[in-house]
């Protein structure tokens, strides 16, 4: 892998986009390696979450607009089709930790609105740009903005591709912290260890309840909610966290 870094340390998965003299433009190569790299974390037990990053400079200035000119309209649809890769990112069932600085424009805000946690630098500067070459986001941008901030404030962001700073972002939702600049990536590895203590099955479940449970109806949506809660409830680590409630002592560490 040259595109993505990989480094794991106490369940925690960092994942570095790394093409800086490109500002991390996401070209097949890029989104190749991060999602064989997902692959891989999805059944290793010994990653728990994954914290996705870049440079103080760019999280990333989006798809690689240079490969857009090495592609036809029929290969992109068809043979050089990005969609399943995106798919898989937005599938991950782990939870994954954006940790954005610098540009998060186009395929770079698709990525961070694929993940389930977002910590940002000050001086994160997001846009959906793709209007301003004649294009539309086509990672999701339109459906996760409208799904996440209502219609009119993605309509406001798609249709003018204007940047929105870190602190906006922030107030709309899309960002849990705010950072300095030296904080940003040491904030999201430290969340990311909290969740990697807790256990991995129930991590998941409540993953997978939030993320799914938002496509759908209220109704099924809380059956699913309760189907997953029974899942986990059988499972080892809350059998003992419940156990040693009771008997008034600290709960083993389950391993896996
Ligand atoms: N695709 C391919 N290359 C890109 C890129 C992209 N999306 N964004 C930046 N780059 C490349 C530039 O071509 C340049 O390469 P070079 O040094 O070989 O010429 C390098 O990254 C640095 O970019 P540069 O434009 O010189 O930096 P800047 O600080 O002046 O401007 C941006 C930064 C992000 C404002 C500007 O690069 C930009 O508008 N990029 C495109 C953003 C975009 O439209 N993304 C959505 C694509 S659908």
């Amino acid at each position: 892998m040259e595109r993505i870094l990989r480094e794991v340390q106490d369940g925690v998965l960092l994942l570095r986009l790394n093409r800086p003299d490109k500002l991390n433009a996401i070209d097949e190569q890029m989104l190749r390696e991060l999602c064989t790299a997902l692959d891989e974390a999805r059944v290793d037990d010994g990653v728990r979450v994954v914290v996705l990053t870049g440079n103080e400079r760019a999280f990333s200035a989006g798809a690689d607009i240079d490969g857009f000119a090495q592609v036809t309209v029929e290969e992109l649809a068809t043979s050089r089709s990005d969609f399943p890769l995106w798919d898989t990112i937005r599938r991950f069932p782990k939870p994954l930790i954006a940790a954005v600085s610098g540009y998060v424009f186009g395929g770079g805000l698709e990525l961070t609105l694929a993940c389930d946690l977002v910590v940002a630098s000050q001086t994160a500067r997001f846009a959906a740009p793709e209007i301003r070459i004649g294009l539309i986001p086509g990672a999701g941008g339109t459906q996760l903005l409208a799904r996440r901030f209502g219609k009119y404030r993605a309509m406001e962001l798609v249709l003018t591709g204007r940047e929105f700073s870190a602190e906006e972002a922030e107030r709309w939702g899309l960002v849990n912290v705010v950072t300095t600049p030296e904080e940003y990536l040491t904030r999201a590895l430290e969340l990311a260890r909290q969740i990697a203590q807790h256990s991995p099955a129930a991590v998941r479940a409540a993953k997978a309840a939030i993320v799914q449970g938002l496509e759908m109806p209220l109704d099924p949506a809380l059956r699913f909610e309760r189907e997953l809660f029974l899942r986990v409830f059988t499972t080892p680590e809350a059998q003992e966290a419940i156990r040693s409630f009771l008997e008034r002592r600290r709960a083993k560490q389950q391993s896996g």
